[in-house]
Protein backbone atom coordinates (compact mmCIF):
# COMPACT_ATOMS: atom_id res chain seq x y z
CA UNK A 1 0.00 0.00 0.00
CA UNK A 2 1.23 3.56 -0.78
CA UNK A 3 1.76 6.18 1.81
CA UNK A 4 -0.53 8.40 2.46
CA UNK A 5 1.12 11.77 1.74
CA UNK A 6 -0.83 13.47 4.38
CA UNK A 7 -0.16 11.48 7.21
CA UNK A 8 3.21 12.98 8.26
CA UNK A 9 0.94 16.20 9.00
CA UNK A 10 -1.64 14.65 10.50
CA UNK A 11 -0.48 16.37 13.95
CA UNK A 12 -1.15 19.34 12.53
CA UNK A 13 -4.34 19.28 10.53
CA UNK A 14 -7.60 18.08 10.25
CA UNK A 15 -6.24 14.50 9.49
CA UNK A 16 -8.96 11.90 10.40
CA UNK A 17 -12.08 14.22 9.50
CA UNK A 18 -9.92 14.20 6.15
CA UNK A 19 -9.79 10.34 5.85
CA UNK A 20 -13.36 10.40 6.56
CA UNK A 21 -14.63 12.51 3.91
CA UNK A 22 -12.39 10.80 1.40
CA UNK A 23 -13.93 7.26 2.75
CA UNK A 24 -17.50 9.00 1.75
CA UNK A 25 -16.24 10.74 -1.43
CA UNK A 26 -14.29 7.21 -2.59
CA UNK A 27 -17.65 6.11 -2.89
CA UNK A 28 -18.74 9.21 -5.57
CA UNK A 29 -15.60 7.63 -7.78
CA UNK A 30 -17.73 4.37 -8.27
CA UNK A 31 -21.55 5.94 -9.31
CA UNK A 32 -22.82 3.88 -12.71
CA UNK A 33 -22.68 7.59 -13.72
CA UNK A 34 -18.75 7.64 -13.51
CA UNK A 35 -18.27 4.29 -15.68
CA UNK A 36 -17.01 5.79 -18.37
CA UNK A 37 -14.10 7.48 -16.78
CA UNK A 38 -13.25 4.85 -14.44
CA UNK A 39 -13.05 2.81 -17.54
CA UNK A 40 -10.94 5.49 -19.85
CA UNK A 41 -8.75 5.78 -16.72
CA UNK A 42 -8.36 1.86 -15.80
CA UNK A 43 -7.83 0.62 -19.33
CA UNK A 44 -4.84 3.44 -20.40
CA UNK A 45 -1.64 1.62 -20.08
CA UNK A 46 0.22 3.39 -17.41
CA UNK A 47 3.47 4.98 -19.92
CA UNK A 48 5.73 7.19 -17.49
CA UNK A 49 6.93 10.66 -19.56
CA UNK A 50 7.81 13.77 -18.45
CA UNK A 51 5.68 16.48 -18.70
CA UNK A 52 7.56 19.43 -20.32
CA UNK A 53 5.78 22.64 -20.25
CA UNK A 54 6.57 24.69 -23.40
CA UNK A 55 5.22 27.52 -23.86
CA UNK A 56 1.61 27.96 -23.06
CA UNK A 57 0.96 24.33 -23.37
CA UNK A 58 1.10 21.41 -21.04
CA UNK A 59 2.71 18.81 -22.80
CA UNK A 60 2.99 15.37 -21.58
CA UNK A 61 4.31 12.17 -23.48
CA UNK A 62 5.41 12.46 -26.84
CA UNK A 63 3.63 10.62 -29.76
CA UNK A 64 6.46 8.67 -30.99
CA UNK A 65 6.00 6.95 -27.10
CA UNK A 66 2.58 4.66 -28.56
CA UNK A 67 1.89 2.60 -30.82
CA UNK A 68 -0.94 3.29 -33.68
CA UNK A 69 -3.65 1.46 -31.75
CA UNK A 70 -2.45 2.61 -28.21
CA UNK A 71 -2.49 6.10 -29.88
CA UNK A 72 -6.13 5.46 -31.04
CA UNK A 73 -6.68 4.30 -27.75
CA UNK A 74 -5.97 7.31 -26.26
CA UNK A 75 -7.87 9.36 -28.56
CA UNK A 76 -10.65 7.56 -27.42
CA UNK A 77 -9.77 7.92 -23.68
CA UNK A 78 -9.37 11.71 -24.07
CA UNK A 79 -12.71 12.38 -25.89
CA UNK A 80 -14.15 10.64 -22.66
CA UNK A 81 -13.33 13.91 -20.73
CA UNK A 82 -15.05 16.41 -23.29
CA UNK A 83 -15.83 19.07 -22.59
CA UNK A 84 -11.96 19.89 -21.60
CA UNK A 85 -12.78 23.30 -19.83
CA UNK A 86 -8.97 24.36 -18.98
CA UNK A 87 -6.22 23.81 -21.06
CA UNK A 88 -4.24 24.06 -23.50
CA UNK A 89 -2.57 19.92 -23.32
CA UNK A 90 -0.64 18.12 -25.24
CA UNK A 91 -1.15 14.85 -24.45
CA UNK A 92 1.17 11.91 -26.60
CA UNK A 93 0.88 14.56 -29.80
CA UNK A 94 -2.88 15.16 -29.54
CA UNK A 95 -3.10 18.87 -28.77
CA UNK A 96 -6.25 19.59 -26.72
CA UNK A 97 -7.73 23.26 -27.44
CA UNK A 98 -9.93 24.02 -24.32
CA UNK A 99 -12.59 25.98 -24.08
CA UNK A 100 -11.03 28.34 -21.57
CA UNK A 101 -6.86 29.54 -22.58
CA UNK A 102 -5.88 28.99 -19.12
CA UNK A 103 -2.47 29.89 -19.78
CA UNK A 104 -3.60 33.37 -20.51
CA UNK A 105 -4.53 33.91 -16.47
CA UNK A 106 -0.98 31.84 -15.25
CA UNK A 107 0.55 34.20 -17.50
CA UNK A 108 -1.00 37.69 -15.29
CA UNK A 109 -0.53 35.36 -12.58
CA UNK A 110 3.35 34.96 -12.73
CA UNK A 111 4.56 38.45 -12.21
CA UNK A 112 3.41 39.08 -8.81
CA UNK A 113 3.57 35.11 -7.60
CA UNK A 114 6.35 34.42 -4.64
CA UNK A 115 8.28 31.94 -5.39
CA UNK A 116 7.21 28.19 -5.34
CA UNK A 117 9.80 26.60 -4.64
CA UNK A 118 10.01 24.72 -1.37
CA UNK A 119 6.43 26.30 -0.55
CA UNK A 120 3.03 23.86 0.44
CA UNK A 121 0.75 25.39 -1.90
CA UNK A 122 -3.30 24.90 -2.62
CA UNK A 123 -5.33 25.30 -5.72
CA UNK A 124 -8.77 25.89 -4.77
CA UNK A 125 -11.36 24.40 -7.61
CA UNK A 126 -8.23 23.26 -9.73
CA UNK A 127 -10.74 21.73 -12.51
CA UNK A 128 -8.35 19.38 -14.61
CA UNK A 129 -5.45 20.43 -12.50
CA UNK A 130 -3.77 22.44 -15.77
CA UNK A 131 -2.20 25.26 -13.14
CA UNK A 132 -1.26 22.61 -10.40
CA UNK A 133 0.79 21.17 -13.84
CA UNK A 134 1.98 24.92 -14.45
CA UNK A 135 2.91 25.23 -10.43
CA UNK A 136 5.18 22.47 -10.58
CA UNK A 137 7.55 23.37 -12.93
CA UNK A 138 7.77 25.66 -9.52
CA UNK A 139 9.40 22.88 -7.75
CA UNK A 140 7.03 23.40 -4.81
CA UNK A 141 7.18 20.93 -2.05
CA UNK A 142 3.60 19.90 -2.17
CA UNK A 143 0.59 21.30 -4.18
CA UNK A 144 -3.00 20.19 -3.08
CA UNK A 145 -5.90 20.81 -5.42
CA UNK A 146 -9.15 20.97 -4.26
CA UNK A 147 -12.31 20.21 -6.53
CA UNK A 148 -15.42 18.36 -5.44
CA UNK A 149 -16.33 16.88 -8.81
CA UNK A 150 -15.63 13.62 -9.96
CA UNK A 151 -15.18 14.33 -13.62
CA UNK A 152 -12.26 16.30 -13.24
CA UNK A 153 -10.61 14.43 -10.55
CA UNK A 154 -10.59 11.25 -13.23
CA UNK A 155 -8.97 13.94 -15.92
CA UNK A 156 -6.60 14.75 -13.44
CA UNK A 157 -5.87 11.51 -12.43
CA UNK A 158 -5.69 10.78 -16.23
CA UNK A 159 -3.07 12.60 -17.31
CA UNK A 160 -1.24 12.35 -13.90
CA UNK A 161 -1.27 8.54 -14.83
CA UNK A 162 1.51 9.47 -17.50
CA UNK A 163 3.15 12.77 -16.29
CA UNK A 164 3.52 11.18 -12.75
CA UNK A 165 5.02 14.64 -10.64
CA UNK A 166 4.87 13.55 -6.68
CA UNK A 167 3.68 16.44 -5.39
CA UNK A 168 0.88 17.04 -6.97
CA UNK A 169 -2.21 15.47 -5.24
CA UNK A 170 -5.97 16.01 -5.93
CA UNK A 171 -8.13 15.77 -3.30
CA UNK A 172 -12.32 15.55 -3.84
CA UNK A 173 -12.86 18.44 -1.13
CA UNK A 174 -14.81 21.96 -1.25
CA UNK A 175 -13.39 25.01 0.11
CA UNK A 176 -15.66 24.48 2.40
CA UNK A 177 -12.89 22.08 4.01
CA UNK A 178 -9.93 23.84 3.64
CA UNK A 179 -9.96 24.49 7.58
CA UNK A 180 -9.02 21.17 7.71
CA UNK A 181 -5.41 22.68 7.23
CA UNK A 182 -4.60 25.01 10.08
CA UNK A 183 -1.81 28.03 9.20
CA UNK A 184 -0.47 25.32 6.70
CA UNK A 185 -0.36 26.83 3.35
CA UNK A 186 2.57 29.27 1.65
CA UNK A 187 0.21 30.05 -1.22
CA UNK A 188 -3.28 29.47 -2.04
CA UNK A 189 -4.76 30.25 -5.50
CA UNK A 190 -8.45 31.15 -5.30
CA UNK A 191 -9.48 31.30 -9.09
CA UNK A 192 -12.69 31.25 -10.66
CA UNK A 193 -14.28 30.54 -7.34
CA UNK A 194 -15.62 33.26 -5.57
CA UNK A 195 -18.43 34.14 -7.67
CA UNK A 196 -19.70 30.47 -6.84
CA UNK A 197 -20.06 30.69 -3.26
CA UNK A 198 -23.50 31.98 -1.18
CA UNK A 199 -21.13 33.65 1.46
CA UNK A 200 -17.86 35.03 -0.49
CA UNK A 201 -16.93 36.35 2.80
CA UNK A 202 -16.99 33.45 5.15
CA UNK A 203 -14.87 31.41 1.81
CA UNK A 204 -12.07 34.13 2.72
CA UNK A 205 -12.12 34.17 6.27
CA UNK A 206 -11.39 30.23 5.83
CA UNK A 207 -9.00 30.52 3.44
CA UNK A 208 -7.29 32.91 5.82
CA UNK A 209 -7.59 30.60 8.90
CA UNK A 210 -5.66 27.95 6.24
CA UNK A 211 -2.60 29.93 5.45
CA UNK A 212 1.11 30.60 7.28
CA UNK A 213 0.89 34.05 8.45
CA UNK A 214 2.94 36.18 5.23
CA UNK A 215 1.21 33.80 3.12
CA UNK A 216 0.21 34.82 -0.08
CA UNK A 217 -3.48 34.57 -1.24
CA UNK A 218 -3.89 35.11 -5.39
CA UNK A 219 -8.09 35.95 -6.11
CA UNK A 220 -8.99 35.79 -9.49
CA UNK A 221 -12.83 36.25 -10.18
CA UNK A 222 -15.98 37.52 -12.58
CA UNK A 223 -17.19 40.82 -11.63
CA UNK A 224 -18.92 43.62 -13.09
CA UNK A 225 -18.00 47.35 -13.73
CA UNK A 226 -18.27 50.32 -11.41
CA UNK A 227 -16.79 52.56 -8.70
CA UNK A 228 -18.47 51.41 -5.67
CA UNK A 229 -18.13 49.06 -3.03
CA UNK A 230 -21.22 46.29 -4.75
CA UNK A 231 -22.02 43.52 -5.62
CA UNK A 232 -24.69 42.25 -8.22
CA UNK A 233 -26.85 39.36 -6.71
CA UNK A 234 -28.47 37.84 -10.03
CA UNK A 235 -32.24 36.35 -9.87
CA UNK A 236 -31.90 33.34 -11.44
CA UNK A 237 -28.07 32.64 -13.49
CA UNK A 238 -25.79 35.42 -14.37
CA UNK A 239 -23.92 34.48 -18.00
CA UNK A 240 -26.84 31.60 -18.11
CA UNK A 241 -23.67 30.05 -15.21
CA UNK A 242 -25.98 28.31 -12.66
CA UNK A 243 -24.48 28.53 -9.18
CA UNK A 244 -23.66 32.13 -9.06
CA UNK A 245 -24.71 34.18 -5.95
CA UNK A 246 -22.01 37.53 -5.78
CA UNK A 247 -20.60 39.06 -8.26
CA UNK A 248 -18.55 41.98 -7.00
CA UNK A 249 -16.75 45.32 -7.99
CA UNK A 250 -13.35 45.84 -7.80
CA UNK A 251 -14.10 48.01 -4.62
CA UNK A 252 -15.43 45.44 -3.41
CA UNK A 253 -13.47 42.29 -3.99
CA UNK A 254 -10.52 44.31 -2.37
CA UNK A 255 -13.16 45.24 0.63
CA UNK A 256 -13.96 41.85 1.64
CA UNK A 257 -10.38 40.85 1.47
CA UNK A 258 -9.40 43.37 3.41
CA UNK A 259 -12.60 42.96 6.09
CA UNK A 260 -11.73 39.04 5.95
CA UNK A 261 -7.97 40.27 7.53
CA UNK A 262 -5.88 40.16 4.64
CA UNK A 263 -3.48 42.82 4.22
CA UNK A 264 -1.44 44.22 1.21
CA UNK A 265 -4.48 43.52 -1.00
CA UNK A 266 -3.28 44.61 -4.17
CA UNK A 267 -5.30 44.25 -7.20
CA UNK A 268 -3.29 43.58 -10.57
CA UNK A 269 -5.73 42.67 -13.66
CA UNK A 270 -8.53 44.07 -14.46
CA UNK A 271 -10.01 43.54 -18.13
CA UNK A 272 -13.64 42.94 -19.51
CA UNK A 273 -13.67 39.32 -20.53
CA UNK A 274 -13.41 38.21 -24.42
CA UNK A 275 -13.95 35.21 -26.80
CA UNK A 276 -9.98 35.54 -27.43
CA UNK A 277 -9.94 33.65 -23.70
CA UNK A 278 -13.22 31.66 -23.61
CA UNK A 279 -14.92 30.23 -26.13
CA UNK A 280 -16.33 27.08 -27.61
CA UNK A 281 -14.12 24.39 -29.95
CA UNK A 282 -13.24 21.01 -30.96
CA UNK A 283 -12.64 19.70 -26.97
CA UNK A 284 -15.31 22.30 -25.61
CA UNK A 285 -18.34 22.01 -28.13
CA UNK A 286 -21.01 23.48 -26.09
CA UNK A 287 -22.34 27.14 -25.28
CA UNK A 288 -19.16 29.31 -24.74
CA UNK A 289 -19.43 32.69 -23.75
CA UNK A 290 -20.44 34.46 -27.04
CA UNK A 291 -23.55 32.17 -26.35
CA UNK A 292 -23.61 34.04 -22.59
CA UNK A 293 -23.94 37.78 -24.23
CA UNK A 294 -26.89 39.65 -25.81
CA UNK A 295 -26.19 39.56 -29.17
CA UNK A 296 -27.65 43.08 -29.74
CA UNK A 297 -25.29 44.69 -27.30
CA UNK A 298 -22.29 42.87 -25.84
CA UNK A 299 -21.90 45.09 -22.92
CA UNK A 300 -24.82 43.02 -21.28
CA UNK A 301 -25.11 39.27 -20.39
CA UNK A 302 -28.43 37.63 -21.75
CA UNK A 303 -30.20 38.29 -18.72
CA UNK A 304 -29.27 41.90 -19.19
CA UNK A 305 -26.93 42.00 -16.53
CA UNK A 306 -23.56 44.18 -16.92
CA UNK A 307 -21.37 42.04 -18.96
CA UNK A 308 -18.45 40.10 -17.23
CA UNK A 309 -14.86 41.15 -15.92
CA UNK A 310 -12.16 39.74 -14.46
CA UNK A 311 -10.41 41.07 -11.72
CA UNK A 312 -7.32 39.62 -10.25
CA UNK A 313 -5.82 40.50 -6.79
CA UNK A 314 -3.02 39.43 -4.75
CA UNK A 315 -2.78 39.67 -1.00
CA UNK A 316 -1.25 38.54 2.41
CA UNK A 317 -2.16 36.85 5.59
CA UNK A 318 0.05 39.60 7.97
CA UNK A 319 2.24 38.44 10.18
CA UNK A 320 0.52 36.45 13.58
C1 LIG B 1 -15.00 28.29 -12.87
S1 LIG B 1 -14.10 26.84 -12.45
C2 LIG B 1 -12.52 27.53 -12.06
C3 LIG B 1 -11.40 26.56 -12.34
C4 LIG B 1 -9.99 27.11 -12.16
N1 LIG B 1 -9.70 27.41 -10.77
C5 LIG B 1 -9.75 28.32 -13.01
O1 LIG B 1 -9.53 29.41 -12.46
O2 LIG B 1 -9.75 28.21 -14.23
C6 LIG B 1 -14.78 26.40 -10.88
C7 LIG B 1 -14.21 25.12 -10.30
O3 LIG B 1 -14.64 25.01 -8.94
C8 LIG B 1 -14.96 23.67 -8.67
N2 LIG B 1 -15.84 23.63 -7.49
C9 LIG B 1 -17.18 23.43 -7.41
N3 LIG B 1 -17.58 23.45 -6.12
C10 LIG B 1 -16.47 23.68 -5.37
C11 LIG B 1 -16.22 23.78 -3.97
N4 LIG B 1 -17.20 23.67 -3.08
N5 LIG B 1 -14.95 24.00 -3.56
C12 LIG B 1 -13.94 24.12 -4.45
N6 LIG B 1 -14.11 24.03 -5.78
C13 LIG B 1 -15.36 23.81 -6.24
C14 LIG B 1 -15.59 23.19 -9.98
O4 LIG B 1 -15.57 21.77 -10.05
C15 LIG B 1 -14.68 23.84 -10.99
O5 LIG B 1 -13.57 23.06 -11.30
Amino acid sequence: MSIDYLEKFAEDIGYRSIQQLRAERQLWLNRESNAAFKDALELIPAIQSDPIICDSTVRIGKLEELTPTQKEHLEDALKTFIPWRKGPFEVFGTYIDAEWKSDLKWERVLPVLDSLKGKKVADIGCNNGYYMFRMAAHEPDIVIGLDPTVRYWYTFQFLQRFAQIDCLHFELLGVEHIDFFPSFFDTIFCMGILYHHPDPVGMLRKIWKAMKPQGQLIVETLGIPGETSTALFPEKRYAKVPGTWFVPTQICLVNWLQRSGFREVTPFYAQKLTSNEQRKTKWAPFESLEDFLDPEDDSKTVEGYPAPWRFYVHARKPKA
